[in-house]
C-alpha cells in the first residue's frame, strides 16, 4: 500500500496540486512607444544549458500579458531576479493584476530602472534593467524555433490554433518563449563571489515562491542558511582506467602517471576525456601520453572554456 495520497491533476497543477519551489523574476519588456513595462513571473528555468550554439531560458506565460505581447512584437526581454525583502515581493505582486496596461501600472511602480548594458554597448533598443535586481539576464526570443516566427501580437482574447508544441503561442491563452541568454548581469558583491568561489555567506537573498494559492495570496519564503553537501569523489582503479585507455587507439598509449590524473573522472565521461587526449596527441605527433602532456591538454581545455565564456 502506498504511503502517499493521490491528488487530482488540474490546470496550474504546479500551484494547485503541488508544493513547487520557484524563483521570482520581474521581467522587463519594451512597449511599442519605447518605454519599459514590468511583470512578475516564476515559471522560468534554464532550457539549453550546454551542447548548443547558445544558452537559453524558458518562460511559460499567459499570451495576452503585456510581457508576451511585447516579446511577440520585438523579441527582447530581461529577467530581473529580485531580493527576498517582503517590501520587494509586495512591489512585484502589485505589478501582477491581469489586464493592467503598462501606462496604468508603471507610474505607480517604485522599482528603479537603468539602461541595459547591451543598449549601452551597441545602441540596440532594449528593455531597461531593474536597478534593484540582484542579477539579471538580457534575452532574445528565438522565434525561428518550432516555426513560431509567424506568431504575431495583437490578439488579447485568445489565439486560434494550430498551436506550437513548445515555442510561441502554444494554446488559446498560453505561450512559451525560448529565450537566448545574451548577457548575464550581476551586482559586484555576488559576481566577485562567483569568481573567487562561493562560501555559505556569499549566496544572495533570493525568494522561493510557491505561487498563487487559495485564490488570494502569493506565497513565498525568504532565503535561509545555506548548507554545502560534499560530493564523495569515487576514484576508479588504475587498472580499470588502463583497460579503457588501451582500447581508445591502437597507436597512442598512456603512461600510468598520465592515467593517474583522470582517476577522479566519472566513468560515463571517461571515454570522451580519453578520446580528447588521443586527438590532441595525434595533432601533436605524440605516441605516448605522459602526465606533463595531460597538464598541457588540461591548460588548453581551461583556456578554451574561458574563451567561450567571453
Ligand atoms: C510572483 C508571481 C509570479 C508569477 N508567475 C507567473 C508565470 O510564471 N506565468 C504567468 O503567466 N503569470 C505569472 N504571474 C502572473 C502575472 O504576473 C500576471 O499575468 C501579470 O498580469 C503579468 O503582467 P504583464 O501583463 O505586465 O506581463 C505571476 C505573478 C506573480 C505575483
Amino acid at each position: 500500500m502506498s504511503s502517499f495520497e493521490n491528488l487530482r491533476i488540474v490546470d496550474n497543477f504546479y500551484q494547485t496540486s503541488l508544493f513547487f519551489p520557484m524563483p521570482t523574476v520581474v521581467i522587463s519588456t519594451l512597449c511599442e512607444d519605447g518605454t519599459t513595462s514590468l511583470g512578475p513571473y516564476s515559471l522560468v528555468q534554464p532550457y539549453y544549458v550546454a551542447g548548443k550554439d547558445y544558452y537559453a531560458m524558458l518562460l511559460c506565460c499567459r499570451n495576452s500579458s503585456n510581457t508576451a505581447q511585447n516579446i511577440l512584437r520585438n523579441g527582447k526581454c530581461t529577467l530581473n531576479f529580485i531580493d527576498d525583502d517582503p517590501a520587494t515581493f509586495k512591489e512585484a505582486v502589485k505589478l501582477s493584476w491581469p489586464g493592467d496596461k503598462p501606462s496604468e501600472k508603471m507610474p505607480r511602480c517604485k522599482f528603479k530602472l537603468e539602461k541595459s548594458m547591451i543598449e549601452e554597448e551597441t545602441g540596440e533598443a532594449r528593455p531597461m534593467v531593474l536597478t534593484d535586481a540582484i542579477e539579471a539576464i538580457e534575452c532574445t526570443w528565438m522565434r525561428a524555433l518550432d516555426g513560431a516566427d509567424k506568431d504575431l501580437p495583437g490578439e488579447l482574447n485568445g489565439y486560434e490554433g494550430p498551436y506550437h508544441d513548445f515555442n510561441g503561442i502554444t494554446s488559446k491563452f498560453g505561450a512559451h518563449f525560448i529565450l537566448r541568454v545574451d548577457k548575464i548581469l550581476m551586482k559586484k558583491r555576488y559576481s566577485d563571489a562567483i569568481i573567487a568561489g562561493v562560501t555559505a555567506k556569499d549566496f544572495p537573498p533570493l525568494p522561493v515562491d510557491y505561487g498563487y494559492r487559495d485564490s488570494k495570496n502569493f506565497w513565498f519564503h525568504r532565503k535561509r542558511r545555506m548548507r554545502a553537501e560534499l560530493l564523495q569523489v569515487r576514484k576508479a582503479s588504475l587498472e580499470s582506467v588502463r583497460y579503457a585507455a588501451d582500447r581508445v587507439d591502437d597507436k597512442v598509449k598512456f603512461t600510468d602517471e598520465a592515467l593517474a590524473t583522470v582517476l577522479g573522472v566519472p566513468r560515463v565521461f571517461l571515454p570522451l576525456v580519453l578520446k580528447g587526449c588521443v586527438a590532441w596527441a595525434k595533432e601533436n605527433g605524440v605516441e605516448r601520453i605522459t602526465a606533463e602532456h595531460m597538464q598541457i591538454i588540461n591548460d588548453k581545455r581551461a583556456k578554451e572554456k574561458e574563451k567561450k565564456k567571453k
